[in-house]
């Protein structure tokens, strides 16, 4: 069965899209089959792994945009009261890595946000409104049947709006994102406030009858927290930069003091021992990715993670390369780990329930 992932900070810029996809190619390396579900409006994950670069791509991705089903067009027969049922969208292979697909994103995602937050509010009472919680589950479900799909990321815009909760409240995981810094202390501290009424309404949804006999049912709710990341944080001499540090405890701090209560009251995480066997700290730290630098653009350029870029396409003298390739083996190893991590995780909790 397919796990959903979901990747979860109302924080922009906090590196969702950007390990979205090294961590979806790096577990299809690893053999899985891996849909990457852009549901951001802004459409970054699309750009990125279609390789939007010049006028050309641009051209070629508002073709696929206009002619290749996507979030927008595959929803449209619940929200667009359509009378054909939803299909599974027909993603669209990743060059380069085998396994990985994407599920393109659409600029006007963004135009269902509305009825959807109404549904959401009152789809217990409103009878032509009892499909709409249940839709984006459902597709995203049959689009992973027809992909024979191991797992789902879902890159998730930077918002608090509904289609953002009913994403979180529907998937079977999630990660927060994060940099160190001020600004996502104050984030962890905003989402440990959201959550609870989010969870409170996931489990009203998930028990309406109403909702459960709809022609896309609610699912139930299972979502289970997997960690924190803490992103591009810079590195000198293998020890991350004092005040980085700083930001990083504070983080881990904010952690521990108002998301973990939240989480255990909400019935969010694993047991205990899940993740201590995979070392993760008791701050749910589960992992700290660093800068990369200068490679980050050329990741960019080749639509390739930054420790998957091969040499030809790094095209550097040999002492440069040497460097190069250095770094590029630490990001392998980081992503490596990073999705053994997740594949622990996501096997224990399928296992036992
Ligand atoms: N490890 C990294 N090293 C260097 N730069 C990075 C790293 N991770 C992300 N970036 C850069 O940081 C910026 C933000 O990353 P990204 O777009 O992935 O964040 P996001 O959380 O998806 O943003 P948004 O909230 O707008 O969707 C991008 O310019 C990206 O190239
Ligand atoms: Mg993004």
């Amino acid at each position: 069965m397919v796990q959903k992932i979901a990747f979860f900070n109302h924080k922009g810029g906090v590196s969702k899209t950007t390990t979205t996809f090294n961590l979806g190619w790096m577990l299809a390396s690893k053999g899985k089959r891996v849909i990457l579900v852009d549901t951001d409006p802004q459409c970054n994950l699309t750009g990125m792994a279609l390789k939007e670069e010049t006028e050309e791509d641009e051209a070629r991705i508002e073709n696929i945009y206009n002619t290749h089903s996507n979030i927008k067009t595959g929803l449209a027969p619940a929200f667009e009261s359509q009378p054909r049922a939803i299909e599974a969208v027909d993603c669209i292979p990743i060059e380069g890595q085998e396994g990985l697909f994407l599920l393109p994103g659409h600029v006007g995602f963004a135009e269902y946000e509305v009825i959807l937050g109404i549904a959401q509010e009152l789809s217990g009472s409103i009878h032509t409104l009892k499909n709409l919680p249940g839709a984006i589950s459902d597709l995203l479900e049959k689009t992973a049947n027809k992909f024979n799909a191991d797992y789902i990321l879902i890159d998730m815009s930077p918002n608090l709006g509904a289609i953002n909760q009913n994403l979180l409240v529907t998937s079977d995981f999630f990660l927060i994102p994060t940099t160190a810094d001020f600004l996502s202390v104050m984030a962890i501290d905003s989402l440990s406030r959201i959550l609870p009424k989010w969870c409170a309404w996931a489990r009203m949804s998930s028990a309406n009858s109403m909702l459960k006999e709809a022609t896309y049912p609610f699912p139930e709710f299972r979502l289970k927290f997997l960690g924190t990341i803490v992103q591009n944080h810079r590195i000198r001499n293998g020890k991350e930069i004092k005040a980085f540090q700083t930001w990083i405890e504070k983080i881990e701090n904010t952690v521990t003091n108002k998301l973990k209560p939240v989480l255990e009251k909400n019935n969010l995480l694993l047991p205990h021992q899940v993740y201590t066997e995979q070392s993760i700290n008791s701050s749910f730290t589960i992992t700290k990715i660093p800068s990369s630098n200068s490679l980050i653009a050329l990741s960019q350029k080749r639509a390739t993670p930054v420790y998957a870029i091969t040499s030809e396409q790094l095209n550097q003298q040999s002492i440069v390369a040497e460097n190069t390739e250095k770094e590029q083996e630490e990001f392998k190893t980081i992503f490596s780990d990073l999705a053994n991590k997740i594949i622990a995780l996501s096997t224990s909790y399928a296992v036992s329930t």
